[in-house]
């Protein structure tokens, strides 16, 4: 099993790159493959036309408040992070044709209960299990990294753009994930699609991190958010296919 994150500020393409993160390691038959999205924005189901409410889904902040702070004491006996895995498999799981699906949603950014805290990052350990790939979507910019869900991830994604806060970003990140003790593989610099290709010795220089290309610009990518289109349905040879491709085989996959 292996743990990827995509990370960056806002509107650099994060989810665009965990869906077709997605796209790549279905066409591989690289399964089965768990998506987490713990963007309180949760639009990482959007981008993959999945209707999360829709399928009677519950976000985890839902069932964390349902099992914790609602029906508190019940169940006697049976550990919390065992209620809140057979939860999630009930009724947090979104089970597609080629990859599941889980939301974080809003309530477990803004509350901190250590109890289910503690309960939901063993659920989600056990759960994580069961699977070949767990990609990650996150919200923009690092506070959630104070609230790992996971203390070990295989390969961050950092997708910046060409300004000095992007840097700083990196940086700042960087140094976070490892004050906060996440452990890693690696940590990767991705240029999204503002980027100008010719700043990435730059980045490897100043950042002292790996940086393993840009992702194209993508006529696409922006009509397929615009009309709710699944990204896996994106052509084969669309610009910003082609670059994630390359991307995720610098990083080995
Ligand atoms: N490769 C790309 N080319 C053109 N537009 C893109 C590309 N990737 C993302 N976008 C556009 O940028 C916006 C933000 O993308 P998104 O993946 O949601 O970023 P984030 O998750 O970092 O906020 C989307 O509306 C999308 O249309
Ligand atoms: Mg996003």
């Amino acid at each position: 099993m292996k743990i990827l994150v995509s990370m960056g500020r806002g509107g650099t393409g994060k989810t665009s790159f965990v869906a077709l993160t997605t796209k790549y390691f279905v066409e591989k038959g690289e399964l089965p493959i768990l998506l987490i999205d713990s963007d309180p924005d949760q639009s990482l189901a959007d981008a993959l036309g999945v209707d999360f409410e829709g399928e009677g889904k519950k976000t985890i902040s839902e069932l964390l408040v349902e099992t914790f702070i609602k029906g508190g004491g019940t169940l006697i006996g049976v550990p919390p992070s065992e209620r809140m895995e057979s939860k999630i498999w009930e009724e947090g799981l979104y089970e597609g044709e080629h990859f599941d699906l889980i939301v974080m949603g809003p309530k477990w950014v803004e509350g901190c209960y250590c109890l289910p805290n503690e309960a939901l990052k063993l659920a989600l350990g056990n759960l994580a299990k069961n699977y070949r790939y767990v990609v990650i979507d996150t919200p923009a910019g690092i506070e959630h990294l104070n609230r790992r869900i996971t203390a070990r991830v295989n390969d961050i994604f950092d997708l910046i753009d060409p300004s000095v806060k992007s840097f700083e970003h990196v940086a700042r990140a960087y140094r976070i994930a490892r004050e906060v003790n996440i452990k890693f593989d690696n940590f990767y610099i991705v240029g999204c699609f503002r980027f100008p290709e010719d700043l990435g010795s730059e980045v490897e220089s100043r950042l002292g991190l790996k940086f393993l290309g840009k992702i194209a610009f993508d006529k696409d990518v922006e009509a397929f958010f615009l009309s709710g289109r699944s990204l896996l349905e994106i052509p084969e040879n669309s610009p910003a296919y082609r670059s994630v491709k390359e991307i995720l085989g610098r990083a080995g996959y």
